[in-house]
């Protein structure tokens, strides 16, 4: 099993608002759609809850959500108590990659676990006054290369670069 994480942080590390996003990258929004595609999406229930119901399970990905409401309902998606018991379930996957993608909790989660081989942030050029943070990294538990960087233009307010990290062995 591979354990990817994906994220598009600000220059706080913020990362939502009001249980929403703080900017509109379609760019952005399609490298995370390409990278995931044909994966795992694990998330937590009050990203779930953010996205909006008709795009909702993300389409040709298998959605885990995380919530310990055992009463909670997500039509097409898998339900998890814990991390540990999501992980469980994917122990034995070769083919797909295993995509932890938020919010604050199941970020912070996972990183203390140790349980992310790779991760793919998005460093968004500007401050938006965030209410939810993607914890610190050690950078020097990480090999990082850039992978695309885009300047600003007409549909996107901010510039921002991709990079992804991978853990040192
Ligand atoms: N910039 C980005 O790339 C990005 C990506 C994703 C999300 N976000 C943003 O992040 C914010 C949401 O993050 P958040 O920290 O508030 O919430 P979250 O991590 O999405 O979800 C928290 C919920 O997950 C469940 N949970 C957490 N740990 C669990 C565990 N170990 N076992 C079982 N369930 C567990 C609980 O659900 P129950 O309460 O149901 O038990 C908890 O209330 C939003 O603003 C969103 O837009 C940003």
């Amino acid at each position: 099993m591979k354990v990817a994480l994906i994220v598009a942080i600000d220059k706080e590390r913020g990362i939502g608002k009001n249980n929403d996003l703080m900017w509109h990258l379609p760019a952005d929004m399609q490298f995370f759609k390409a990278t995931t595609s044909g994966h795992i999406v694990v998330t937590g229930r009050k990203n779930y809850d953010s996205i909006p119901e008709r795009f909702r399970p993300l389409p040709n990905r298998e959605n885990a959500v995380l919530t310990r409401n055992s009463h909670y309902e997500a039509p097409g998606a898998l339900l998890f108590s814990s991390l540990d018991a999501c992980l469980e379930h994917y122990r034995n996957e070769t083919e797909r990659t295993v995509f932890i993608i938020g919010g604050g909790q199941i970020y912070k989660e996972a990183l203390a676990a140790n349980v992310v081989d790779e991760m793919f942030i998005t460093h968004v050029h500007g401050t938006f006054g965030a209410d939810t943070f993607f914890p610190e990294i050690d950078a020097n538990a990480w090999n990082s290369e850039i992978v695309s960087t885009h300047a600003k233009d007409e549909k996107h307010a901010y510039g921002f670069e991709i990079l992804k990290y991978v853990r040192k062995s």
